[in-house]
């Protein structure tokens, strides 16, 4: 009997160096602490191509590897409509990316994928989505590691079931 198909998730932003990357490094780490680890599957990916190809953004790895994650090898790569078919739950990480992911959405069920990261934010949180952290100093990039740490708790809460029972 073969394995079920796993939950896949892909995490959008613009450039795939900083905030996506993080956001999937953390979803695994957080899915493995759940038990989840064999049923999911995540991925990440830009809206712009500037930096296909490269590793995330140093300033991105030192600030996960400072809250206790780790690098997996992810290289940067841009968004494909073909994602719309390859993943489950698209999770743009603000406004702007959304809208382009939906600006190539084919039908109703691809954008009905499309579900922004501030939807599991808490009533605690001042932002409306995750900040970009680009143009900053290195804790806007803690900032948006114990952002996406405290939000993915919840995404996978209210997720858990969802995967548990398409997939298993
Ligand atoms: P990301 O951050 O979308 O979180 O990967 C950025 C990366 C690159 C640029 C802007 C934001 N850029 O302008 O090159």
């Amino acid at each position: 009997m073969s394995a079920p198909a796993p939950y896949r998730v892909l995490f959008v932003c613009l450039g795939n160096i900083c905030r996506s990357p993080a956001a999937e490094i953390i979803f695994n780490a957080v899915a493995a602490k759940n038990g989840l680890a064999g049923l999911v599957k995540a991925d990440s990916c830009g809206t712009a191509s500037y930096h296909t190809g490269s590793k995330p953004d140093h300033r991105m790895l030192a600030a996960l590897e400072r809250a206790g994650y780790s690098y997996g090898g992810h290289r940067a790569r841009t968004f494909r409509r073909a994602d719309f078919s390859d993943f489950d739950l698209i999770i743009p990480q603000d406004e702007y990316n959304e809208r382009d992911i939906l600006a190539l959405a084919r039908n109703e069920a691809d954008a009905a994928k499309v579900r922004g990261m501030w939807q599991w934010f808490g009533a605690e949180e001042t932002e409306s989505s995750v900040p970009d952290p680009y143009y900053g100093g290195p804790a806007g990039f803690d900032a948006v590691v114990a952002l996406l740490t405290r939000s993915m708790e919840k995404l996978m809460e209210s997720t858990k079931d969802e995967i548990r029972r398409t997939k298993c």
